[in-house]
């Protein structure tokens, strides 16, 4: 690039002090994205906060595992009722002999029982048999404390949904750069503009000869603008800011292709991978049913979201969508992200149940997605690369005992998947 740099003396005085103003300026740029994550990240610890010291912390992580897809530790209704309050309503006996198994406390005929089962239309809680004394201690320990601390609480209770909604916009951080970077250079141009015009016009007058009091006052600003204009170090100025800025949002697009690289379309209903499989560890096997018994893993049908949904947020309008595709007898439509050629054969059932490999190895972090995005390329080569790469998970598979067996006769390396055949055309092409 062929940068205009006049080498006098006034640029030279400038750039000692465009130096101080290129470091600012690179400071301001490359903070902005850092600002915002780091609001983020406040918040999350915001989020995190309730957790605290002994029996609470430990009550937490119980309460997030068994619980929290079902309740809240505040005064919000979920699948059953906020827990806020559980332990002053009832003493502690009432409460592990209904947490170990609520269905014997109502059969019991115990007055409360029956009534907030009808009230949540009898709807059974799991029961925790093994869950000890201890556990259900620090989980109300927990509950309490969560309850307790009503901001806290609430950044706990409502920190899921916000921290959903945060990053539905995805790449929010870069979003407000390019806006940030649209209005700078927006602004610039505009100031130009004036500028150049406000000059041009002045000049006109000077030349043109108004009253003297107009020219004398027209020559002095006119000439100042003039030299703005005209002044080596506004104008490396300009450039430095243009040239600062299309390696910012270069370098961002470099940083951001092992991150964003992938297709991740809009989809119907903003269904979010984060907060069912991430926030409430929904397994991933209770909505793709397939993944262990056959080639497809199964999107699930609005059936399966019913299950939940018959109770939990009837009333958002994304959840409506559901009823909606229910009533119309209408599957909802959602875009398929990962799509190999038909001349491929894939099947899950055998990466998933045989070789035991976790979803994450081929998806990413699935639990941390807010919309789905295909994380690897699925080309031919991506494939043959792990299959060259990976042993074969023989371990109580008594199907390998004698490929084991034969292999280690020929060979000191472990079983790899290619040595199975993992690398014939046939295996994976009809
Ligand atoms: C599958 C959903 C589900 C799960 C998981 C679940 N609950 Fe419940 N829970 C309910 C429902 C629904 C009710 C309302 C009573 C009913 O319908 O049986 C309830 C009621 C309660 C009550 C009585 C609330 C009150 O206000 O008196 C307590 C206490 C309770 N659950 C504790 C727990 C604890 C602790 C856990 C985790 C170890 C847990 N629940 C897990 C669904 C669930
Ligand atoms: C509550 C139900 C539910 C759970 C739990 C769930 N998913 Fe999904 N999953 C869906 C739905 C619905 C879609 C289709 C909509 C979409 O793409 O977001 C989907 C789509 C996907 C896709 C993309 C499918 C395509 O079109 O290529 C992948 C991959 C996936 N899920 C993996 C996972 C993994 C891994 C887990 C566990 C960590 C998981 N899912 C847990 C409901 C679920
Ligand atoms: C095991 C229970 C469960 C299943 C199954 C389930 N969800 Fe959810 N879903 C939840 C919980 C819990 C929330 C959080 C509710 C809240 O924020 O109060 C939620 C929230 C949502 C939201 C956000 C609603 C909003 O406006 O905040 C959407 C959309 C959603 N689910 C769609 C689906 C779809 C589509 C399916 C079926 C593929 C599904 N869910 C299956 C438990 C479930
Ligand atoms: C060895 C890599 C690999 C593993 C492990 C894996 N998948 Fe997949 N997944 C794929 C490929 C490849 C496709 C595309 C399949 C196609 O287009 O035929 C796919 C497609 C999907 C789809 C879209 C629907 C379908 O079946 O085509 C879903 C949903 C899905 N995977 C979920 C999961 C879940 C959940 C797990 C973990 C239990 C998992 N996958 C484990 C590679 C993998
Ligand atoms: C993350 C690693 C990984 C990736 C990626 C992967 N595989 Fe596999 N694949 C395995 C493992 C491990 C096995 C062995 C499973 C077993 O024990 O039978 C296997 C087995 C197979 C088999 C059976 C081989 C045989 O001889 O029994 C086929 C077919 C197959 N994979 C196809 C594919 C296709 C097609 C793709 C790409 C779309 C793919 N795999 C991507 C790890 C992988
Ligand atoms: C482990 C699985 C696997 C094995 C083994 C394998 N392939 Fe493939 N192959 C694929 C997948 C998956 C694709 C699709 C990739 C894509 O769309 O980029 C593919 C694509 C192709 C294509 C390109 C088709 C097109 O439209 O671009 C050809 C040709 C091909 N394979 C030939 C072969 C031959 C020949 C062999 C044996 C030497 C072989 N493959 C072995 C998985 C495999």
């Amino acid at each position: 690039m062929n940068i205009p740099f006049r080498m006098d003396a006034k640029f030279c005085s400038f750039f000692n002090y465009s130096k101080t103003f290129v470091a600012i300026l690179l400071a301001i740029l490359l903070s902005v994205p850092t600002l915002v994550s780091a609001q983020d990240s406040t918040a999350a610890a915001g989020a995190a906060a309730p957790a605290g010291g002994g029996d609470a912390a430990k009550g937490e992580s119980i309460f997030k595992n068994n619980c929290a897809q079902c309740h809240a530790p505040t005064d919000e209704r979920v699948v059953g009722p906020g827990l806020k309050g559980a332990s002053s309503r009832h003493d502690f006996a009432w409460l592990t002999k209904w947490v170990r198994n609520s269905s014997a406390v109502i059969a019991s005929g115990d007055p409360y029982a029956v009534k907030i089962y009808n009230e949540y239309s009898k709807a059974q809680m799991t029961s925790f048999p093994n869950l000890s004394d201890d556990d259900i201690k620090a989980i109300f320990a927990y509950v309490d404390k969560a309850g307790a601390a009503p901001a806290a609480a609430a950044a706990g209770a409502a920190g899921a949904p916000a921290a959903a909604a945060g990053d539905a916009k995805g790449s929010g951080p870069s979003d407000l750069f390019v806006i940030v970077l649209v209005a700078l250079v927006v602004v610039m141009v505009l100031v130009l503009g004036v500028l150049l015009v406000i000059v041009s016009l002045l000049s006109k007058a000077v030349k043109g000869g108004g009253a003297e009091t107009e020219e004398a006052a027209g020559e002095g600003f006119g000439s100042i603008l003039k030299k703005l204009t005209v002044d080596p170090a506004i104008r490396s100025a300009t450039l430095w800011i243009f040239v600062l800025l299309v390696l910012k949002s270069t370098l961002d697009g470099a940083f951001n292709v092992g991150v964003q690289q992938g297709y991740a379309p809009k989809q119907p209903i903003s269904f979010s991978h984060k907060l069912h499989a991430g926030e409430y560890k929904i397994d991933c096997n209770y909505c793709h049913t397939g993944v262990n018994r056959g080639k497809s893993a199964h999107i699930p049908s609005a059936n399966i979201c019913m299950n939940c949904h018959g109770v939990i947020k009837k009333e958002s309008p994304e959840i409506q969508k559901i009823y909606t595709s229910i009533e119309n007898n209408q599957p909802i439509e959602w875009v398929r992200v990962h799509n190999l050629p038909d001349l491929a054969y894939f099947n899950h059932a055998q990466h998933v149940n045989v070789g035991g490999l976790e979803c994450q190895n081929c998806h990413g972090e699935v639990e941390k997605m807010e919309v789905i995005q295909q994380r690897s390329s699925l080309t031919m080569g991506w494939c043959i690369d792990c299959h060259r790469k990976t042993e074969v998970n023989t371990k109580d598979n008594q199907y390998y005992d004698k490929l084991v067996q034969l292999h280690a006769s020929e060979s000191k390396e472990a079983l790899k998947v290619a040595d199975i055949g993992g690398l014939e055309c046939s295996k994976c092409h009809y």
